[in-house]
């Protein structure tokens, strides 16, 4: 095994100090494209699920380092993968996970997993298990490129783009809010930003209908780190409320665990919650809150065009952020 491997699966993976190394060098190396930190070095990105965003900005990063990044689309390249450990493999699945990661570390020196689960158990989808026996088994670091639960990469160029507009964070007023989206999604974004806004003493509203809460072991620890770090994280089921004297409003939609093995009831309960949208009104109760998304949104639905195209929007800054918050992740995990 790589002596220095080292798995990225959570925002929790990272400690306050090593995420103010990361931010800072992350802001440091901005627009600044050439470097050849990582030549000779092969990314190998393994996508299940669909993405824009997530590949290409580490594709960018990637070959701005001076590395080589191998995107291989999971989902219809590589073989249907067996997870059981001691399987007798005489079903469906080709390949052990073991055998596909010990594989493929002998090719790359870092793979990327990106696997959402839906499967109609909570506790099934909560243990992400392919993205952890991924990391069990590969010889070489492993990163969580988005899962059910966490997107970590995400939330480091979140928190990157408000330090921007903000500078300091410890303090500021950060709504995390659920918004409409008539599909059952993840929690892998905003799972993951609660925990970085939260770690960085940030003062965390958490907004959302009854029945879309989040994590309870995610919101506890949040809440844990919030009050360590001079911060807090507090609940509320309005919208109206949660957003009021916000500086930063974040929202995206996310799945109910109390629905989740019944995805038709959750759009039903849907149906009355139309008024989860961020529009012009919701936005005048905040402080003039910088406005974010980590997309893709549903435009109308999740949010109005005058939210996403306004003055306060930062969608494409976190989107741009990507690029220098993976660049930074990379060069710390492989430098
Ligand atoms: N925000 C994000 O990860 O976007 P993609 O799904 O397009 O990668």
């Amino acid at each position: 095994m790589t002596p220095t491997k080292r798995d990225i699966l959570s925002a929790a993976d990272l400690g306050r100090g090593e995420l103010e190394n990361l931010l800072e060098l992350a802001q440091r190396t901005k627009g600044k494209r050439q470097s050849q930190v990582l030549a000779g070095r092969t990314l190998g990105l393994l996508f299940f699920d669909r993405s824009l965003r997530t590949r290409v900005s580490f594709e960018v990063a990637a070959t701005q380092l001076g590395a080589h990044c191998l995107n291989i689309f999971a989902d219809r390249e590589i073989y249907d993968l067996e997870q059981v450990e001691r399987a007798v493999m005489d079903g469906h699945a080709e390949e052990h996970v073991k055998d596909a990661a010990r594989t493929l570390s002998r090719y790359v020196d870092l793979l990327g997993v990106r696997k959402l689960s839906r499967t109609g158990s909570w506790e099934e989808d909560r243990a992400e298990q392919l993205l952890r026996s991924y990391a069990k088994y590969a010889d070489v670091p492993v990163v969580n490129l988005e899962s059910t639960m966490e997107h970590p990469c995400q939330a480091i160029a979140d928190v990157m783009t408000m330090q921007e507009h903000l500078t300091s964070l410890k303090g500021r007023r950060f709504t995390l809010a659920w918004s409409m989206n008539p599909e059952p999604k993840n929690m892998g974004p905003c799972h993951s930003v609660l925990q970085l806004a939260a770690r960085l003493g940030m003062e965390v509203t958490l907004a959302h209908p009854l029945g879309f809460e989040l994590d309870k072991d995610i919101v506890e620890q949040a809440s844990r780190d919030a009050a360590d770090s001079g911060g807090q994280v507090r609940v509320v089921n309005e919208l109206e409320a949660g957003v009021q004297d916000a500086e930063v409003v974040y929202t995206r939609s996310w799945g109910s665990t109390r629905y989740w093995s019944d995805p038709e009831r959750e759009i039903m309960v849907k149906r009355s919650l139309q008024s989860w949208i961020f529009d012009e009104a919701t936005m005048a109760r905040t402080a003039n809150a910088l406005f974010m998304h980590p997309l893709p949104v549903r435009r109308g639905v999740g949010a109005t065009d005058a939210v996403l195209d306004g003055p306060r929007s930062v969608i494409y800054d976190q989107a741009e952020n990507r690029v220098y918050a993976q660049k930074a992740l990379l060069t710390h995990l492989l430098g």
